[in-house]
């Protein structure tokens, strides 16, 4: 029986079912600091650099679509400090892209509503998607993202049709065109959405890691695709 039970071998990356599409909670930045007697921005920071090592692993292993969530429509709620500071991360980020090598590089989306970003913010945000339409792997950053206004917009993009089908709203939301999200990665412990993609999860997989954000590492992530290929997806069926 069991007792000895044998460490099981971690099947071959090459071996796994890979999700067509990941989304990813950046959780944790902020008690990452704090364990380390910095303030929160040293994590945010920390955070942003991970984003960027992570995006480039699931373009590594060829994912064709993930999704960020960089900053939700909640997150205004903190202080002014901080959210000027994530904000400078992001235009800051968003100068590197132009600057990046094609090899890194995918088309860019950004979920939400930028009006109120700063006009330098959605400048760049704008020449960052126009001159990476070219790439093949599709890169989403959720920024002033949450899904229930997404879902509040394309209902009132949808005003005044007769009918409307589950395809009507999928093409009227952020993500149009884009297969649905199949995986969530959450780190940071807490076991909830948070307001990401909830129309797009429908039938996603969704795995929580205690791993604060900045501590996360490939193999945190290649755990997440195993489990994802462990499932099988039955999308209500039998
Ligand atoms: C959640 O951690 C993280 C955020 C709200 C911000 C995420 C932002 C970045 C990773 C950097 C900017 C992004 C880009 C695209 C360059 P938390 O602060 O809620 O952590 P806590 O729960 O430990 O307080």
């Amino acid at each position: 029986m069991g007792l000895f039970k044998k460490k099981s071998k971690k099947i071959p990356l090459e071996e796994l079912v890979l999700p067509r599409h990941i989304g990813i909670v950046m959780d944790g930045n902020g008690r990452w600091a704090k364990k380390r007697g910095l303030p929160r921005m040293a994590g945010h920071s920390f955070g942003a650099e991970k984003f960027k090592k992570i995006n480039e692993y699931c373009l590594d292993r060829n994912i064709e679509v993930v999704t960020f969530y960089a900053f939700s429509t909640e997150n205004w709620k903190r202080s002014k400090e901080e959210v000027s500071n994530i904000m400078d991360l992001f235009v800051d980020y968003l100068h590197q892209w132009l600057d990046m090598d094609d090899s890194k590089n995918m088309k860019v989306r950004f979920l939400g509503d930028r009006s109120v970003l700063s006009p330098k913010a959605q400048e760049l945000m704008a020449e960052v998607e126009k001159k990476s339409q070219r790439f093949k792997n599709q890169l989403n950053i959720a920024i002033n993202y949450g899904a229930r206004s997404e879902i509040l917009r394309a209902f009132e993009l949808l005003k005044g049709k007769e009918s409307i089908t589950e395809q009507d709203i999928s093409d009227s939301l952020y993500t149009y065109g884009q297969p649905d999200v199949d995986l969530i990665i959450r780190t940071g412990g807490e076991k909830r959405l948070s307001n990401f993609l909830l129309w797009q999860a429908a039938y996603a997989e969704i795995y929580f890691t205690d791993v604060l954000w900045p501590d996360i590492s490939f193999d945190d992530i290649d755990d997440a695709l195993r489990f994802y290929s462990s499932r099988q997806r039955r999308f209500g069926g039998v």
